[in-house]
């Protein structure tokens, strides 16, 4: 795929975005999208920050927002999940997140103010697709080992659950954890705005 393409793909994607339900991915999970999203007061008045929802989203579901015409995800991840990203540390190109974006209360092992629930920005790292959700754990097309992540079609890029670009793909640096914080008693992240650790 020529950057052109995969700059027209990825406007397909962000005018899609506002729209679209359905899987992303091997039709393994259900993306539900954009239901849970509400503007608050706060973002209103800031015009940039958005509220999610998360006190009914299950472990090992994904919800799919969008901040600043960007596809943001929310992932409940389960303790296996959590487990498991020690395991891949040696596989791994910027384990630390010290080449990465990040605010200073999410460069942390788990990528996150809380171990459970990662907030990402769903952009690749190398030319801006949107990767695939791939939560399985096995033999998979693109990986004998996969214990779950994100995998970037366009050229291959594989990330983990916590948005780490693995070493030897083309995605420069892990994937980007916007400004985020929690209110309403921990069942609303809002996207956009810092708060750091609660
Ligand atoms: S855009 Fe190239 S690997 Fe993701």
């Amino acid at each position: 795929m020529s950057e052109q393409d995969v700059d027209k793909s990825r406007r397909r994607f962000l005018t899609a975005a506002t729209t679209v339900v359905g899987a992303i991915g091997a039709g393994v999970v259900a993306v539900p999208f954009v239901g849970s999203m509400v503007p608050s007061a706060r973002a209103l008045s800031a015009g940039a920050s958005v509220e999610v929802d998360i006190s009914k989203l299950e472990p090992g579901r994904r919800l799919v927002v969008e901040w600043r015409k960007q596809p943001v995800w929310v992932l409940h991840r389960t303790q296996q999940n959590l487990d498991d990203l020690a395991k891949l540390e040696d596989k791994l190109a910027d384990t630390e997140s010290n080449s990465s974006k990040q605010p200073a209360y999410a460069k942390n092992k788990h990528r996150a103010i809380k171990p459970e629930y990662l907030v990402v920005i769903g952009i690749c790292t190398h030319l801006g697709c949107s990767p695939q959700y791939r939560p399985e754990v096995g033999n998979v097309d693109f990986d004998s080992g996969w214990l779950g992540g994100f995998f970037c079609a366009c050229h291959g890029s594989k990330f983990d659950l916590a948005g780490r670009v693995y070493a030897g793909v083309p995605a420069p640096t892990n994937l980007v954890i916007p400004p985020y914080m929690y209110i309403n008693n921990d069942k609303v992240v809002l996207i956009g705005e810092d708060g750091g650790v609660v």
